[in-house]
């Protein structure tokens, strides 16, 4: 253990004995990290005989062996499907990848989906991206013991996107989404259809994800609190659950649909040449005009539809997707703690596409891809009083708005009316040690007390977080400082639109290498948010009433507990 390690360690230790007892007084965040709070258990939802299915799959989660690494093969847990009714193109599986098969609905289907749990362990499947009622959403309520079946059933009210499904159950969903619990769920529809865009062999999934591998080629997760506060990172880079990935293509266009699987790794996406990327769609499908910057970031969960024109280029050529070097995202005590051999923010190549065929006909990218509404503040019901998403980062504990999860505990302004458009914003909670009401008295619209954040906790007649920062935890100055990091922040149900992005002065230097990456103009259901940034979205809670979670993506965030819920109703 280096010097560094043996003093941040010993801080940690300090900072995780200061705060507990700090938070003795709210028995609910001492139990949450016990890991104590718990959620009802319900009967296995069953098929309803009045519910006429268009497709209907099996799909298992079940412990496997697959070839990974060169050598020994890998211990993972796996996913697999079998299509019962429907088109046959609804199934895909990926080639050599412990993925799951590649799930592809048309808009308007009714897809009924058994899902048989085949591990040790109970789980559930989430549907993420997808705008399905509250108990079809895989929330952690209704996850299912092991040997156990649970049938979902809804209708693709999506338009063309790609989503994810994995698990979600209390606690462990990191754990199972990284030993490979993971698929790619593609809606179409007839808008997207009609544009040509390349289709079959031309579109390609990309799943980024890093792993840890030991000398006999298993998978290594979490092994200390480090790994577990800033995230999970792996040192191979795996695409489509392969290491060194190759793609062989011809000289045309071609689509590449793009998703960070990873638990906690952001990638800086960039061509090795410098060509600029293009993209055509993000999170909730396809933008209204195509959008080519130099680089994109892409954080877990996040997706990201590519045009990647490979005409012209010579037979043999090569380009190479790289993450870029970028800093900012992690905290530089933490950077200092991220002893893998691959620090977030280095540069890395994620996968070589060599020009294996000539060809002169080639799609030509269209100018104008989709048309969605697109809300303006005074659409929503709350334009002066957005509803918030604190971030807040301490010891032990990642919380959201002061909190951290607890079923169905909803505060006041985590109860939204059913049908409304919502103004939200998402913004880091602390600063310098300050604690929550410290900063939105000081946020820099002066409007902090609208957030509603100085009745946090007080008002439920106990000491919210912020309270007891600055009462007791004087020693933690600074922890806020040291821990501030980028969280990718996810809420589920329909997709939102980000409006606004402003950055104080906890932004710090590493802001402007990532400034450009960001593509604000599509559909998301899942964004990033670096130190000192504050965003502004507008999500519409449409259809379904109840509870519908919102999270910080960093899995090991969300299985911490920096997990809320919105009461839909
Ligand atoms: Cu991708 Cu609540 O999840
Ligand atoms: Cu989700
Ligand atoms: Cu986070």
């Amino acid at each position: 253990m280096s010097v560094i390690e043996k003093i941040s360690r010993r801080r940690f230790l300090n900072y995780s004995a200061a705060s507990l007892l700090a938070l003795a007084g709210t028995p609910k965040l001492v139990q949450a990290m016990q890991g104590m709070s718990t959620l009802p258990k319900l009967p296995p939802r069953k098929a309803s005989p009045n519910f006429k299915a268009d497709v209907e799959l099996e799909l298992f989660a079940q412990a496997a062996t697959v070839p990974i690494l060169v050598g020994q093969a890998t211990a993972v847990m796996q996913y697999t499907a079998k299509l019962v009714r429907g088109p046959k193109e609804t199934l895909a599986t990926i080639p050599s990848s412990y993925l799951g098969p590649i799930i592809r609905l048309q808009k308007g289907q009714k897809v009924r989906i058994r899902f048989h749990n085949g591990l040790a362990e109970p789980s559930v499947t989430h549907w993420h991206g997808l705008h399905v009622p509250a108990e079809m959403d895989g929330h952690p309520l209704y996850a299912i013991g092991s040997g156990e079946t649970l049938v979902y059933e809804f209708e693709v009210l999506n338009r063309a996107g790609m989503n994810i499904y994995h698990p979600h159950p209390h606690e462990a969903t990191a754990k199972q989404v990284y030993h490979g619990l993971a698929g790619a769920l593609l809606v179409n529809d007839q808008e997207e259809a009609a544009l040509g865009l390349p289709s079959g062999e031309y579109e390609i999934p990309i799943v980024i994800q890093d792993r840890l591998f030991d000398s006999q080629n298993q998978l290594i997760y979490v092994r200390n609190m480090h790994d577990r506060m800033l995230g999970f990172y792996g040192d191979h880079i795996l695409v489509n659950g392969q290491a060194n990935y190759q793609l062989k293509l011809a000289s045309r266009a071609y689509r590449l649909r793009v998703m960070n699987g990873s638990n906690a790794r952001i990638y800086k996406l960039g061509w090795d040449d410098g060509t600029p990327i293009t993209v055509i769609g993000t999170d909730g499908g396809l933008l209204e005009a195509p959008h080519t910057l130099p680089y994109a970031m892409l954080a877990p969960g996040e997706r990201l539809d590519i045009w990647a024109d490979f005409s012209g280029r010579e037979l043999g050529s090569q380009l190479v997707m790289r993450s870029l070097a970028f800093t900012g995202a992690l905290p530089k005590m933490g950077m200092m703690m991220h002893q893998g051999m691959l620090p977030m923010g280095s540069e890395f190549p994620i996968f070589t596409a060599t020009v294996s065929q000539k060809t002169s006909d080639s799609p030509k990218l269209p100018g104008q891809l989709s048309t969605f509404t697109r809300y303006k503040t005074s659409d929503t019901a709350n334009p002066e009083k957005p509803v918030p998403i604190g971030i807040s980062e301490g010891p032990m504990s990642m919380l959201l708005n002061g909190r951290p999860y607890s079923y169905n505990e909803p505060q006041d302004f985590e109860r939204i009316k059913l049908g409304s458009i919502q103004l939200m914003e998402i913004f880091h909670a602390h600063g310098g040690g300050h604690g929550m009401g410290g900063n939105a008295a000081d946020s820099d619209d002066g409007k902090g007390e609208q957030h509603g954040m100085g009745g946090m906790g007080g008002r439920h007649g106990r000491m919210g977080m912020g309270g007891m920062r600055h009462g007791n935890m004087g020693g933690m100055m600074g922890m806020g400082m040291m821990m501030s990091m980028a969280h990718p922040i996810h809420l589920h149900g329909q997709q939102f639109q980000i409006i606004s992005r402003s950055v104080g002065d906890g932004a710090g230097e590493g802001y402007a290498s990532v400034r450009e990456g960001f593509i604000d103009t599509g559909l998301k259901d899942t964004v990033l948010v670096m130190p000192g940034e504050k965003v502004r979205i507008i999500k519409p809670f449409q259809d379904f009433k109840g509870l519908f979670m919102y999270h910080c993506h960093n899995l090991e965030h969300e299985d911490m507990g920096m997990m809320r819920e919105f009461l839909v109703e």
